[in-house]
């Protein structure tokens, strides 16, 4: 028996950040939107728990328990008052470190396929409230689509959007560490007032719309200028893809990924082929959004998918 699942990558088309709380995160209203660039986790049952990955970033994922798909599948685990008996095998196209919600994306797609392979039907409340306490990010890789997180982004509010969004993802060399973003964050606005974070209603309602131009005028995201400063080459990105024709160029969450929103699907492909040439960048590829969040598309039933003949998923 073996349970896959797809989960996406997302996107901050607004990232407003407050000033740091006592517990040392920050306040926020963050627009998340999913984007059609996945990871797949397949749990199968094992003895213990074991972790694999495979991908071009494969080697830059912890397989350690700072890992989170396998701390999901122990907390999991732990609140059935079972075993975590299972391999998680992670197929990775997700940027590694790159503020696109790949290692969150991992955790809340492990808990999808845990709960199906353990036929625990857990509840989706109980779910998000274990996603929580993963990390700010989860609860959104688990709903997918498009979302206001408030609190520290853990408390989420689905919204509305009215078309598909084109978008090209620039990844960078290396990756940005996200507490030193954070940090980065309050080092520059030391000395100033740092206002409380709200949504443009601009932005949402652009969102609604489906309008990339409008989209395009409101896009915003606080964590930028620190990015900015910890890797400065992202403004020659940010600059080649603007010249490109993006409609908007941003860092992507708290980066190094930089993101380009395009007018349609053709303009997004040659965008990504100019970045490319553009030498600014590791690679670039296009996707679109909204995408739905973790999903199981597939369940095969065979005790030991090594020793049967292949055959196709179900579902
Ligand atoms: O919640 P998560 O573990 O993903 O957060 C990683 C780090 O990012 C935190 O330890 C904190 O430094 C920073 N963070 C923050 N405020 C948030 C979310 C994350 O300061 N709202």
């Amino acid at each position: 028996m073996s349970i896959t699942v797809r989960v996406p990558a997302k996107v901050n088309v607004q990232l407003a950040v407050g000033a740091p709380r006592p517990d040392g995160y920050h306040d926020l209203a963050n627009v998340f939107l999913a984007v059609g660039l996945y990871d797949t986790v397949t749990a199968t049952p094992a003895d213990g728990l074991r972790l694999t990955v495979t991908g071009p970033d494969a080697a830059q994922v912890p397989l350690d328990g700072s890992n989170l798909a396998a701390r999901a599948a122990l907390a999991l685990a732990e609140r059935a008052g079972r075993t975590a008996d299972v391999h998680l095998h992670i197929a990775k196209d997700i940027p590694v470190a790159g503020g696109m919600a790949g290692g969150s994306a991992d955790a809340a797609a492990a808990l999808v396929a845990c709960d199906a392979l353990w036929g625990l039907a857990t509840p989706r409340e109980v779910l998000l409230s274990i996603c929580a306490d993963l990390g700010s990010d989860v609860p959104f890789s688990l709903v997918g689509e498009a979302a206001l997180g408030t609190g520290r982004g853990e408390k989420l509010e689905p919204l509305e959007v009215g078309g598909t969004f084109h978008w090209v993802f620039a990844a960078a060399d290396g990756g940005l560490s996200t507490p030193a973003v954070y940090r980065e964050f309050d080092r520059l606005c030391e000395g100033r007032e740092v206002p409380a974070p709200t949504a443009s209603p601009a932005l949402l309602a652009a969102l609604r719309e489906g309008d990339p131009h409008a989209l395009a005028a409101t896009v915003d995201n606080d964590l930028q200028p620190a990015a900015l400063s910890l890797n400065p080459a992202l403004a020659a990105t940010l600059a080649a893809g603007t010249e490109a024709g993006a409609l908007a160029a941003l860092v992507s969450g708290s980066g190094p990924t930089t993101a380009f929103l395009a007018e349609d699907a053709p303009a997004a492909a040659r965008i990504a082929e100019a970045l490319t040439a553009s030498g600014t960048c590791r690679s670039a590829r296009v996707a679109a959004s909204p995408a739905p969040g973790a999903t199981v598309v597939g369940q095969d039933p065979e005790p030991d998918r090594d020793t049967v003949p292949a055959r196709a998923d179900q579902g």
